[in-house]
């Protein structure tokens, strides 16, 4: 089997998740919106998971809103706030995942403005760089906890504080944080923050917007009411399951996660500098325990991946394809990246199934490669 180390992309789920999703995808059936004792059952084992969710981030249950994943979720804080507004802005950091700068760019077409704000080279926005972008007639903020691809972890809480002064309300995607770092929202009372179940070792396609109490914004997805109106839509009662079992695990296990995960990315981290000419992206800036992003000069991320995916690798290469163009991705190009650099890109997202043999063998991979490609580049590194 090939070695994963794209757990940013998605992650395995434990046979403990899978247990718990079994009976409703089996024998037990029920609409939770029925209230004969079936209808009950699932609505009680929903109430369960949404309790271990909000645990997750130290929220209250009445909180959670289950979705779809995180990019509904992301939808839902974007465009259900605008919706609420006339004549608003928006200020979203530049490095935002697609599914939280779509629905903003969908606003802007109505009548919402919007800001990126910009970050600086290690991928943090900063207070002056928000400032820049505020209006009097800012609504709302979203700057994400955990970047997808560089791993780069902001620190919220003076932009946080800034929203406060100016009663703008945050939004926060959270979903490659929660559960590789605390995420509590009793620390950071955030309005609104996404998590996404597959991201922390739940099933896929399911999700949560936590909602702060004091504030209502509208649903995108009408119909028969579930969700106390905020999603509606039959729920899908095993993923939410999963998802909150996985929280659940997640909570528990954070401590001993993020130890092995920091072990192995120093171990990877250490490995790869002594390759010759390999860039660390943000490399000194505090990320998530799991994610490097690597690139070695002169090397295509694509090419490279494709040599790792021969010799048993699974990454992600950290480019975008433009008309067959490879550039960096927006992300590095906001960092200010060039394309060059960008273009050879290599996120590894370590997970807890991986080891430290794993990650030895990733390196020789890398070395025998560059040997092959490269063949004064590499050091041997084992
Ligand atoms: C930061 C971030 N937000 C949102 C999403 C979307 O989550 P989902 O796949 O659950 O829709 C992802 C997934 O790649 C992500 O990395």
């Amino acid at each position: 089997m090939p070695v994963y180390l794209d757990n940013n992309a998605t992650t395995s789920m434990p046979a403990e998740v899978l247990d718990v999703m079994l009976p409703y995808l089996t024998t037990t059936i029920g609409n939770p919106s029925s209230v004969h004792r079936y209808g009950r059952f699932s609505r009680q084992a929903i109430d369960d998971a949404r309790v271990q969710v909000a645990a997750l981030v130290n929220a209250e249950p009445s909180q959670v809103v289950f979705t779809s994943g995180g990019t509904e979720a992301n939808n839902l804080a974007i465009s259900g706030s605008c919706k609420k507004w006339h004549n608003a802005a928006l200020a979203i950091a530049a490095t935002e995942h697609s599914s939280v700068i779509e629905p903003a760019r969908l606003q802007a077409l109505d009548n919402t403005v919007l800001d990126m704000i910009d970050v600086n080279a290690q991928g943090q926005v900063t207070v002056a760089a928000l400032k820049q972008v505020l209006h009097d007639n800012t609504r709302l903020i979203s700057v994400m906890l955990a970047n997808n691809e560089t791993g780069v972890i902001q620190d919220l809480q003076p932009l946080l504080n800034i929203a406060q002064q100016h009663n703008i309300w945050f939004h926060t995607d959270a979903s490659q944080a929660a559960g590789k770092i605390e995420v509590d929202l009793k620390q950071l009372p955030v309005q609104l923050l996404t998590l996404s179940s597959h991201k922390l070792y739940g099933p896929r396609g399911v999700g949560a917007l936590i909602i702060d109490k004091n504030i209502e914004i509208d649903p995108i997805i009408v119909g028969g009411g579930q969700e106390k109106n905020m999603r509606s839509g039959t729920e899908n009662i095993a993923a939410i399951v999963g998802f909150g079992k996985a929280a659940e695990l997640a909570k528990q296990a954070l401590q001993s996660r993020v130890e092995l995960l920091s072990q192995m990315q120093s171990q990877l981290e250490a490995g790869l500098t002594q390759i010759a000419s390999v860039k660390i992206f943000a490399k000194d800036e505090k990320r998530l325990p799991n994610t490097t992003l690597f690139a070695i000069d002169g090397i295509e991320g694509e090419t490279l991946l494709m040599q790792l995916d021969k010799k048993g690798f699974a990454v992600s290469s950290g480019s975008a394809c433009h008309s067959s163009k490879v550039r960096a991705s927006h992300v590095l190009q906001a960092m200010g990246i060039d394309d060059l650099t960008g273009s050879g890109a290599i996120r590894v997202s370590l997970g807890i199934e991986n080891n430290s043999a794993e990650v030895d063998g990733f390196l020789s991979a890398i070395n025998e490669i560059l040997e092959t490609l490269r063949p004064n580049l590499s050091l041997n590194v084992s």
